[in-house]
């Protein structure tokens, strides 16, 4: 079965329904979902500055989180334009929590100078984003479809002409004007992730068959506080930086302060820095763990303000009103991607990207917690701009396909990556990866674990939440992006790498 639209959304989150959303007036929108995406599990909330707040001391803040690394141009877009995309979304349906007085409860997380964080339902955001975006995609008229997308096709020029979607047992080919990846991150190329399983980085090894180009694959966020529940597989809860927020502490195996006299702002120092002091003392103590006391806090406040993280606390048995809850870092967010312009454009004509998959330089080396959202609401509108005023008149006619080869063994893929590019990095292990990498094919999981592996190999400084033992500080003469494409023989290869000069 074949069919034609204008333009065809990979991914139903935050970003691709923001950009759905934005095309559904002028466009026909095809949405197409391969499983639950990272949207529905955020907690914490979306950053906004607005009233007491500005949004240059957000732009500031942002562009320290992001180690130096930030695009400064994209940044102010994203705090200029935010303020406007949340306040649509509320007119939309968005229901964010409110203080007695009617105004929006914000809250801090780590690396805000300023409380500038919304939420929904305590700490159930991404739920309520989800639910919003959902319906108003729906009241927009705009079609969902359910299937994983195995391919893109391409016109003789090299123009994407559409994808290849496996739904309901068959392949179809779906014809469009133009193709919007908007798969989020790479979870479930690590053994364990914040993120569902469904997010595993097809939409990277698409771009790069398609010709794209990818940058920043070396920083990979993990987030601090994952509940640990003694699985060391699949989907781990989180427990937002919202509760250290609110005055919670992170202790180590004897009961020490961990972040004390470590950064100025302490436990609400960025999230690579609370990571990496996390891993430190877990290896210091030969833990797995290290715990997250919230004693402090009120326990109405905590009621309140964070019944998911309660329920998982209770699903493992410990309760986080009475006692200190077990926590250690995950995977949690890709800060690179895929290398495209301010409205999405990938270099490859016919296909853009958006969200967590691409790469518009606003998280720089380090995400700043709760921007996620955001970019979703703001970069999926410039996609959509951009696709309003300017969509070739028809499709060029198809001349061939990309299409991505099963992963021959996942798992072991999983175990490499998160035993070689975790926290702590070193030219031995990196090196040791690539080699054993190099009989597993050219799957999805395997491109995109080799990307991550090229990337963090040729970056010899640690920047970000990019952390090489071997190269422990930050060198100020690495001011370029390593960028990645495919070779010949369709393995990632690494460009641009800016050796520090001697
Ligand atoms: C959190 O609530 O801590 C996660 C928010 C984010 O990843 O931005």
């Amino acid at each position: 079965m074949n069919r034609a639209v204008d333009v065809v959304v990979i991914g139903a989150g935050a970003a691709g329904l923001s950009a759905a959303l934005g095309l559904a007036a002028t466009r026909e929108v095809l949405v197409l979902s391969a499983g639950d995406g990272s949207t529905p599990w955020a907690q914490g909330g979306v950053s906004v500055a607005f009233g007491d707040d500005d949004p240059l001391d957000h732009a500031h803040d942002t562009d320290i989180a992001g180690a130096g690394f930030c695009d400064p141009r994209n940044v102010r877009a994203l705090v200029e334009e935010g303020p406007q995309r949340v306040a649509e979304f509320i007119a939309h349906g968005a229901l964010f929590d409110r203080r007695e007085d009617g105004s929006l409860s914000r809250t801090l997380e780590g690396g805000h100078s300023h409380p500038r964080i919304v939420h929904a339902g305590g700490d159930a955001t991404g739920a309520e984003v989800d639910r919003a975006l959902r319906a108003a995609v729906r009241a927009a008229g705009v079609e969902t479809m359910a299937g994983r997308t195995i391919g893109l096709t391409k016109s003789a020029s090299g123009r994407v002409t559409g994808v290849l979607v496996q739904a309901g047992g068959e392949t179809i080919r779906i014809d469009a004007r133009a193709v919007v990846l908007a798969t989020g991150g790479i979870g479930n190329a690590y053994l364990a992730s914040t993120n569902p399983s469904a997010v595993r980085g097809d939409g990277i090894a698409l771009a790069l068959l398609a010709g794209a180009s990818l940058v920043d694959m070396e920083f990979v966020q993990f987030h601090p506080t994952a509940l640990f529940t003694g699985e060391t597989r699949g989907q781990l809860p989180l427990v937002t930086e919202a509760v250290r927020g609110e005055g919670a502490v992170l202790r180590d195996a004897r009961g020490r302060l961990i972040m004390a006299g470590r950064h100025p702002r302490a436990d609400l120092a960025p999230r690579d820095v609370v990571a990496r002091e996390i891993e430190a003392a877990m290896r210091r103590d030969g833990s797995d763990h290290v715990w997250l006391d919230a004693r402090s806090i009120a326990p109405d406040v905590l009621r309140r303000r964070f019944p998911t993280v309660l329920a998982a606390c209770a699903s493992i048995g410990v309760d986080l009103l009475s006692e200190q809850i077990p926590v250690a870092p995950a995977e949690h967010f890709l800060c690179g991607g895929i290398q495209v312009d301010r409205d999405g454009a990938t270099g490859v004509p016919g296909l853009y990207a958006v969200g967590e998959v691409a790469a518009t330089g606003v998280h720089g080396a380090n995400r700043l917690a709760s921007n996620s959202l955001l970019e979703g609401l703001v970069f999926g509108r410039r996609v959509a701009t951009a696709l309003t005023l300017d969509l070739p008149a028809s499709t060029e006619s198809t001349s061939y396909e990309v299409v991505l080869t099963e992963d021959r063994e996942p798992e072991r893929i999983r175990a490499i990556l998160t035993k070689y590019a975790g926290i702590r990095r070193d030219g031995a292990g990196l090196a040791a990866a690539a080699e054993e990498l190099s009989a597993l094919g050219n799957g999805p999981l395997a491109t995109v674990a080799r990307s991550v592996i090229a990337a963090a190999t040729a970056r010899q400084e640690s920047r970000g939440c990019h952390w090489r033992s071997d190269y422990p500080h930050t060198d100020a003469r690495w001011t370029e992006h390593v960028t990645i494409t495919l070779d010949e023989n369709g393995l990632p290869k690494t460009h641009d790498a800016a050796r520090a000069s001697a």
